[in-house]
């Protein structure tokens, strides 16, 4: 059974195109991780789903209910927005316990206490939120999203800013969450993070779901390839690395020249010394060489 379902979701503000016909399934106990980059559009997609925000056309069913009648379902959703409105001269647990109240969450005073534990801020309860540091109050916005026993948690951004040690934490608790059966949709612009609690990925970019996997699957795609940065004297142009490739054997794609840099691409590690041997033994002068770091998101991202 599918727990969101998605059909060509549209929303524009003014004449802005945010999101551009977002189609999408989350199976039940499933953890599906939206990534994109900042203002791709996540916590739009996640306001308007949730009713924070009406949707400009298109439509939705959470838990096999309509978007016309997202009320009558409104009581198993658990969500953490980007921004929360925190009482912030209420004290942690007093917080919960005020919040749990509004959607029935009937738990006892220790049981709160065990959640502020489960979102690492055990010894917080009594402290006002305002004294709370940044990833703290991120922290009790997670807590609070999980008051009522919801069917489907959705976390917008719940480990960025976080500490390490924090974001294990929230790791961790999301797979216990999901050992319980509960479907979980979070949001992330940090791939390596969120490939970690997902089963699958889902990538936001321009308005729509460029590429959707397994982190593996999506892994795969971009790891067939490592891209070097040469400098040279005289600079390499395509036919030079052609003749290169050929005298080699060994596949060098030339890219592009960028601020006085070749761009080339090449298959395996190994390569990079058999290339700059051979440069240098031609009676290229080189000047630099290295490898090009793109973060998994940035490939996407140009994708
Ligand atoms: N209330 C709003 N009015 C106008 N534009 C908005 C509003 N909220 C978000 N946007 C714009 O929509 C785009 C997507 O924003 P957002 O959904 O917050 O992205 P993300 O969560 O992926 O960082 C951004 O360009 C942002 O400026
Ligand atoms: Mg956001």
């Amino acid at each position: 059974m599918n727990i969101i379902e998605v059909n060509h979701l549209m929303k524009q503000y003014g004449e802005t195109e945010v999101l551009k016909g977002v189609n999408l399934a989350v199976r039940k106990g499933e953890v599906f991780g939206f990534i994109g980059h900042n203002g791709a559009g996540k916590s739009t997609f996640i306001h308007t789903i949730t009713g924070i925000i009406n949707k400009s056309s298109g439509n939705f069913n959470l838990l096999g209910v309509s978007d016309k009648y997202l009320n009558k379902v409104k009581s198993k959703i658990g969500v953490m927005p980007d921004v929360s409105n925190l009482y912030e001269n209420m004290k942690g647990i007093q917080f919960l316990q005020y919040m749990g109240g509004l959607v029935g969450d009937n738990r006892s005073k220790e049981e709160y206490k065990s959640l502020m534990k489960d979102v690492g801020l055990e010894g917080m309860g009594k402290k006002k939120i305002k004294s709370y540091s940044f990833g703290m109050k991120k922290k009790i916005c997670i807590a609070q999203a999980l008051l009522g026993n919801p069917e489907l948690i959705i976390l917008d951004e719940p480990t960025s800013g976080l500490d390490p040690e924090s974001a294990i934490k929230i790791r961790n608790l999301v797979a216990g969450l999901q050992k319980k059966g509960k479907t979980i949709l979070l949001t992330s612009h940090n791939l390596d993070e969120i490939e970690r609690i997902s089963d699958r990925v889902g990538i936001l970019s321009d308005g729509l779901i460029k590429k959707l996997g397994t982190p593996q699957q999506l892994k795969e795609k971009v790891d067939d390839g490592i891209c070097i940065a040469v400098r040279t004297k005289p600079v390499l142009a395509k036919k030079d690395i052609q003749e290169l490739s050929a005298r080699l054997k060994i596949d060098v794609i030339f890219d592009e020249i960028k601020k006085g840099f070749s761009m080339l691409q090449v298959t395996s590690e190994e390569d990079i010394p058999t290339i700059s041997k051979e440069l240098i033994e031609s009676g290229v002068h080189l000047y630099e060489i290295k490898v090009e770091h793109r973060s998994l998101e940035d490939v996407f991202m140009n994708a």
